[in-house]
């Protein structure tokens, strides 16, 4: 507390703490007296994406719909294709640089309604992950403009930088596989989208 005003002494403690933010506040107790400090710490705590180092887009409408699409993802995604987009082992394959984030609006569309299934190779790596990507389409509370978000936010992120997905999109796809409900193979989809 003596020293906590000096210039980045907040910031250089914090740094030390890494992975052991959340032990160092139960230590400090509720009646810790430097708001600043605590609001940094949590700060750490909340789960964020890396997306934050690069560009976000430039355009208001297209930056809106991005940042609520980060935010579905921290909660959606992230525990599968990690918070840095470069998957986790097993779980889930890249979406950095991914032909099936970049390429096409409706192949993604396709992939976030339906979900995918099957070895998938990705910006020419192939993987086979352990399970299935899940389709969202029956999940009640989200929405085609939910899904649009996040479509817009991975098409953006870690420089993928290509254009914003609108809901009309999403709400076509969803249309068009209404009798379908199992996950697509990735061979499928290319069929679809030659
Ligand atoms: C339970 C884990 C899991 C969750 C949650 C999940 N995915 Fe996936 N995802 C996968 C797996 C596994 C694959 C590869 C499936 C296959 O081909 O077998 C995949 C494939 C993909 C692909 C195509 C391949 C690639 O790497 O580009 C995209 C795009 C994608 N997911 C986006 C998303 C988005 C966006 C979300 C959140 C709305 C999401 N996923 C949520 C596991 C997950």
């Amino acid at each position: 507390m003596k020293n906590i005003g000096v210039p980045y002494f907040r910031e250089a403690t914090i740094s030390g703490l890494a992975g052991r933010e959340q032990e160092f506040k139960d230590l400090l107790g509720d009646d810790f007296k430097d708001a600043q400090f605590i609001k940094y710490l949590d700060h750490c705590l909340t789960p964020k994406t890396t997306a934050a180092a690069y560009k976000a887009p430039r355009d208001k409408t297209h930056r809106e719909s991005y940042q609520r699409g980060e935010k579905f993802y921290i909660a959606n995604c992230m525990a599968c294709h990690a918070a840095d987009g470069n998957g986790l082992e097993h779980l889930g394959p890249p979406l950095v640089k991914s032909e099936w984030v970049m390429d096409s609006p409706e192949k993604l569309s396709a992939i976030l309604l339906q979900g995918l299934m099957g070895a998938v190779t990705v910006n020419g790596k192939k993987y086979t992950p352990v399970a299935a990507m899940p389709g969202l389409k029956h999940a009640p509370e989200i929405t085609d403009a939910h899904l649009a978000d996040v479509a817009t936010f991975v098409r953006h992120a870690w420089n993928n930088r290509k254009s914003a997905v609108d809901p009309a999109t999403i709400s076509k796809a969803r249309k068009r596989f209404k009798e379908r409900n199992s996950a697509f193979t990735p061979e499928e989809l290319g069929k679809i989208y030659p």
